[in-house]
């Protein structure tokens, strides 16, 4: 329901409108008018302002933008992490505001993987047992929980790591974990938050082509928000986002990426 006490909405130009999905393309995600406001400070914050967008089901998108821009926000909304002040979000035609706590819970499990910048691994649990976890909040027992784990494991290139610590993984093993636990329950969407921030650059652009490997062979819908121009080429599309706003939509064929990096003007203020 929207925030009657909301301050005025800040004027921007006019929305951008998804257009109709092209032919064999299913919408999984629909945003539709999405506003969230936060209070800081007695500050009122419109992280995000009437935002539009469809993610087909089995493409590649990244939400691009400057730190600031909302992409975390965004990511929380479609992720189901947090609800949006006013608007609508669904996923496979469900409407996420209009779940209760429990529903919203089983339904994160099931359907969504998130990943996230600092991997947020439990320490003291080995990979096996940090992918098990999900499966075991949805009720699987520990033969077809370990029997799922040592799959996905091996699927990330980890076969070798089943019984190590976090704490004994670099970086990037540490993040492949972490996607393996987003696989765990073969989940519609794995959503991306920096995933690669955290990585020097060859490991960062090897846990882009895992998951844009994912996105192929596991039929799975893979959404990052980053600010990590190596991304764009493993894309499918990207959503430029600025000041809380949708900027556009662009097809990465279309995109002139050239050695430097994209246009910048994305970039200004
Ligand atoms: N929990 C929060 N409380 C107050 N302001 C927030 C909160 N989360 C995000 N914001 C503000 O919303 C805006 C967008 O933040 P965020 O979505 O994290 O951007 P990004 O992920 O693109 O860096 C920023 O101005 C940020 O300060
Ligand atoms: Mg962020």
């Amino acid at each position: 329901m929207a925030d009657t006490t909301a301050p005025a909405a800040p004027k921007e130009k006019k929305p951008y409108v998804p257009p109709p999905p092209p032919e064999g393309k299913e919408v999984l995600v629909s945003v539709r008018g999405v506003d969230k406001i936060f209070t800081k400070g007695g500050e009122t914050v419109y992280a995000l302002h009437n935002i539009n967008l469809d993610i087909y089901r089995n493409e590649y998108v990244s939400i691009m933008g400057p730190s600031g821009s909302g992409k975390s926000t965004l990511f929380n909304m479609v992720g189901a992490l947090d609800k949006p002040s006013a608007g609508e979000v669904s996923v496979g035609g469900v409407s996420l505001p209009s779940l209760g706590s429990s529903q919203l819970s089983y339904f994160r499990c099931k359907h969504i993987g998130y990943v996230f910048q600092s991997y947020n691994l439990i320490p003291w649990l080995t990979a096996m047992g940090n992918v098990m976890l999900p499966m075991t909040f949805l009720g699987r027992d520990d033969e077809f929980a370990e029997k799922r784990a040592k799959e996905v494991l091996e699927i990330v290139g980890l076969g070798h790591r089943l019984n190590h610590l976090p704490g004994e993984c670099s970086g990037g093993q540490q993040q492949r974990i972490a996607v393996a636990r987003a696989l765990a329950n073969d989940p519609a969407i794995i959503l991306a938050d920096e995933p690669t921030a955290n990585l020097d650059q060859k490991t960062g652009q090897e846990i882009i082509e895992l998951l844009s490997e994912l996105c192929k062979t596991q039929g799975v819908t893979v959404i990052t928000a980053t600010h990590d121009f190596k991304m764009l080429k493993a894309s499918d599309r990207i959503v430029w986002i600025k000041g809380g706003n949708v900027d556009k939509v662009e097809d990465v064929a279309n995109l002139n990426i050239s050695v430097g990096g994209v246009d910048e003007s994305h970039y200004e203020g």
